[in-house]
């Protein structure tokens, strides 16, 4: 299973991969979790894309490919793997048809989590995630059992720092003009599944699963 999934800044990409990898058995790559762990480590990489995350702008699509490329080109991703958040352009999407194609393989399926821009400043705004694993929060719609703390492995929640007023309105305008034309890009490829993602969490995934049925 090949997939992408894709939505606006905070859609429930991030949270609903979590559901699918450990469903379907295949790898998770996020570029924005990649970028963050680079930035953990203060790599070179980490601190060129922390210059453009903090505002909320794109990190520049030749960075970006060269690190999705080298990824997929690893052992794990031959059998399967979930892309979250990336291709964001439409020459990053163009690129990974090149890599694509190179490995001889095809995409399932693009999953559009779509999600009203209005409710979204609430959800990223009050969003937490783990500093150890990275696992995801909400203050209000998907509390943990004991505050400021993982259920997953104990250690203390955060807030991400692009999850500010001002920054994720930025992030929701880079959407509009740089990631939303993707749709059009796959659906003319008849790729392209819509999934309501202004339900319960639960309900989302059902549905994610009913589209994906079948598919292995
Ligand atoms: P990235 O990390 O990909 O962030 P994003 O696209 O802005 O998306 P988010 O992670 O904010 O949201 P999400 O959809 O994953 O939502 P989540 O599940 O967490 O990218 C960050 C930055 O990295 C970019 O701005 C850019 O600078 C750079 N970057 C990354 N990829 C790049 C690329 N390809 N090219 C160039 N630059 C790139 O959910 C959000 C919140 O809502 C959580 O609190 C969650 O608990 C809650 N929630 C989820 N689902 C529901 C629900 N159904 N109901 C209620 N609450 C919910
Ligand atoms: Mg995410």
């Amino acid at each position: 299973m090949k997939i992408l999934i894709t939505g606006r800044p905070g859609a429930g990409k991030g949270t609903q991969a979590a559901n699918i990898v450990s469903y379907y058995n295949i790898p998770h790559i996020s570029t924005g979790d990649m970028f963050r762990e680079a930035m953990k480590n203060q790599t070179e990489l980490g601190l060129l894309a922390k210059s453009y995350m903090d505002k909320g702008e794109l990190v520049p699509d030749e960075v970006t490919i060269g690190i999705v490329k080298e990824r997929l080109q690893q052992k794990d991703c031959e059998t399967g793997f979930l892309l979250d958040g990336f291709p964001r352009t439409i020459a990053q999407a163009e690129a990974l048809d090149g890599i694509l194609n190179s490995l001889n393989w095809k995409l399932d399926c693009v999953l559009n989590v779509e999600v009203k821009k209005e409710i979204l400043i609430e959800r990223i705004v009050g969003r937490r995630v783990c500093k150890n694993c990275g696992a995801t929060y909400h203050i209000k719609f998907n509390k943990p059992k004991v505050e400021g703390i993982c259920d997953v492995c104990g250690n203390p929640l955060m807030q991400r720092k692009d999850d500010t007023l001002e920054t994720a309105s930025n992030r929701l305008d880079v959407y509009d003009n740089q990631t939303a034309p993707l749709l059009a890009y796959y659906k003319e490829k008849g790729l392209l599944k819509e999934v309501n993602g202004d339900q319960k969490l639960d309900d989302v995934f059902e549905d994610i699963k009913n589209v994906l049925g079948g598919q292995n």
